[in-house]
């Protein structure tokens, strides 16, 4: 358990300047102190974050097109072209999670990205909309969270600025999702 807290921390710190090799099998003779050990500790968590990713319907929110039926996979996980109506909330569009520095989550470390997920806070202590499903995510391992903080850190930077958060009066941009009582239908 004290390795895995090590690790962990390690990679927080890491930002990912440490060497990789490719050869599984000089695995052993790694440590933490020639860099090497710490870089499989990173991809070990890269890759439980991709499986978590892939098993997590992250992208219907944040690949725009997805909700209706059209991914656009050259902005995988590069934020949402659809916003979701909350009444006097106003329109949230999933963020963009790929580490691109202006639009994205460049700037934000790998725990302020496990604690939004889990937290529904952003690291201005913001509080997100309550479709980006942290209350179900409350319930994610703390290294769970990290594992899919360290695989978004891995995805390649998209520039894509996605519209919002607008309030409730503000002209939403693209599509839209809202629940209406039938007896509301245009
Ligand atoms: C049902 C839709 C939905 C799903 C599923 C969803 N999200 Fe979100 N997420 C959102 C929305 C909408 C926002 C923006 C909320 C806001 O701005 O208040 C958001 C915001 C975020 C943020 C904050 C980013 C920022 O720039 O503010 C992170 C990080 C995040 N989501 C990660 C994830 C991850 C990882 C998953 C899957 C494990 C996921 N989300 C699944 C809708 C969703």
């Amino acid at each position: 358990m004290r390795k895995l807290i090590f690790a962990i921390t390690a990679v927080a710190t890491l930002d990912f300047a440490a060497p990789v090799h490719a050869g599984t099998s000089d695995c052993n003779k790694c440590t933490a102190a020639d860099g090497m050990g710490v870089a499989h500790a990173a991809d070990r968590l890269a890759e439980r974050g991709r499986y978590l990713v892939s098993i997590i319907p992250c992208t219907d929110c944040h690949t725009p097109g997805t909700l209706y039926g059209k991914p656009d996979m050259t902005k995988y996980l590069a934020g949402s072209d659809t916003g979701f109506f909350i009444p006097n909330l106003g329109f949230f569009y999933g963020a963009n999670l790929t580490p691109d520095d202006e639009t994205g989550l460049g700037k934000w470390t790998v725990e302020q990205i496990a604690q939004a997920i889990t937290d529904g806070v952003d690291p201005t202590g913001r509080k997100l909309a309550p479709n980006m499903p942290s209350e179900v995510f409350h319930h994610m391992t703390k290294d769970d969270a990290l594992a899919i903080a360290t695989y978004l850190k891995t995805l390649p930077p998209v520039h894509n600025k996605t519209t919002g958060p607008l309030g409730p009066t503000q002209k939403p941009t693209g599509y839209v999702l809202q629940v209406r009582p039938v007896s509301n239908l245009p």
